[in-house]
């Protein structure tokens, strides 16, 4: 736990000693809670504010990149599926769920897994999860680790339902949780904000803040310990997800890449995805708001979408590649937004203008800080159902369908 003394040398190294202005006239209790929270804090977020985090975010030279296809996959498939299978049996693969998000597109008022699904009867998005690995671990005839990375505004919900839940038949001592760091919000001039004198203002800071908060937190030591490699990591949105798929494991392993991508053919060029592409010689994505027309509609010799590869949020990563990545600053994505907080004079004010910044990192721009990244094409109506809207595109209409067409019953 961090002392008064030691916040106030962190908080000085950043210009932020003001977030103690008031801790005098706290109580024993508050005062607990804001060290906490400075304690929690990703302050590297802050280099966004730098010129530098300008040139991290501004884009190379772009090409189309090949995949594993799924014809490769369909011919390799026994070699991939042994090396796989073996590989979690020897506890080296590890998975990791991010569900800190907030959904708010979902506008449900809980995290985002204890949404139910069902119809008939009550089918969770957690629990579709994890039947879904359950398959894999009946067939491996081991069990995977799940670290769950929650937020500072969901966590106890998350614990409490997977209590409450028995785990939907998972092995318990196998489910971890861990909380991922908060950005703070700053105004215009990079100073954070407090929204009262014992609670500063922040958000998540992003789901490419899951390795950093996976470390802080001791559990990828505990993983490390017990012998993981690679760590699968996926979202909370996609109901069909398949984790620690052997055959994708296998792929990975047998190319020799440090890190692989899920990914699925689009469904029309227009389709609001990132895609998988190669950046100045190296694996990276490309956002569908950064591509330009000429690039959507381009064509290869075969006639396909020259980046026609969308990535679904299903990576695997390689544990010591990503500890050389931690060492490294993440690009910072910056949002003007309008940020409540305590004025000088204690009193709390709600802005009608955008007042600050909230920042983010984001888990696809660890893609290029890899050296080799292999795309792994998989069947878009197997294994991406992403509930990201109550109904239309990305929906848990569409959701519902394609579980459905999977053989679930709702
Ligand atoms: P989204 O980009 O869909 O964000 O997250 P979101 O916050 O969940 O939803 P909207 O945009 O508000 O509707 C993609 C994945 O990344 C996780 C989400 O839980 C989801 O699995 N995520 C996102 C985090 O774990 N932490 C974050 O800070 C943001």
């Amino acid at each position: 736990m961090l002392t008064y003394e030691k916040a106030k040398e962190l908080l000085g190294s950043y210009g932020q000693e003001h977030l103690l202005d008031f801790y005098g006239e706290l109580g024993a209790e508050e005062q607990t809670s804001l060290l906490a929270q400075i304690e929690k804090i990703d302050f590297s977020i802050l280099a966004a504010l730098d010129s530098k985090n300008n040139e991290a975010l501004k884009r190379g030279k772009i090409e189309p990149i090949g995949a594993v296809t799924i014809a490769d996959i369909e011919k390799n498939s026994g070699e991939y599926r042994s090396v796989g299978i073996d590989a979690i049996k020897a506890g080296k693969v590890a998975a990791v769920l991010l569900a800190g998000g907030q959904g708010t597109r979902l506008g449900f008022d809980k995290p985002k897994g204890m949404y139910n699904v069902g119809v008939t009867r009550e089918l969770f998005i957690f629990e579709c999860l994890i039947n879904n690995m359950m398959k894999v671990v009946n067939e491996a005839g081991a069990w995977i680790h799940l670290c769950v990375m929650t937020s500072e505004k969901n966590h106890d919900d998350t614990v409490g339902f997977f209590r409450e839940k028995n785990f939907f038949g998972y092995n318990a001592d196998y489910v971890h949780f861990f909380v991922q760091d908060m950005a703070p919000s700053v105004d215009f001039d990079g100073r954070i904000y407090m929204e009262s004198k014992s609670r500063i203002s922040s958000s998540p800071n992003g789901n490419g803040g899951w390795f950093s908060s996976l470390v802080r937190s001791g559990l990828l030591a505990e993983l490390k310990e017990s012998g993981a490699e690679w760590l699968n990591v996926f979202g909370v949105d996609n109901v069909l997800a398949k984790i620690a798929d052997p055959l994708f494991i296998g792929a990975i392993i047998k190319s020799g890449a440090q890190s692989g991508s899920k990914v699925v053919a689009k469904s029309a060029p227009e389709e609001r995805v990132g895609v998988m592409c190669l950046e100045d010689g190296k694996p990276s994505i490309v956002e569908y708001y950064e591509m330009t027309d000429e690039m959507v509609n381009q064509r290869g010799d075969d006639g396909a979408l020259a980046y026609k590869y969308g990535v679904i949020l299903n990576y695997l990563f390689s544990i010591s590649k990503l500890e050389d990545i931690n060492k490294r600053s993440m690009p910072v994505h910056t949002v003007d937004k309008k940020i409540p907080y305590m004025d000088r004079n204690g009193d709390y004010i709600v802005p009608s203008e955008p007042n600050g910044h909230k920042f983010e990192k984001l888990i696809l721009d660890m893609i290029n800080m890899h050296d080799s990244c292999i795309p792994y094409e998989v069947m878009r109506d197997r294994e991406f159902a992403p509930i990201k809207n109550p109904d239309g595109v990305d929906s848990v209409v569409s959701a519902r369908k394609l579980l459905e067409e999977n053989g679930v019953t709702l």
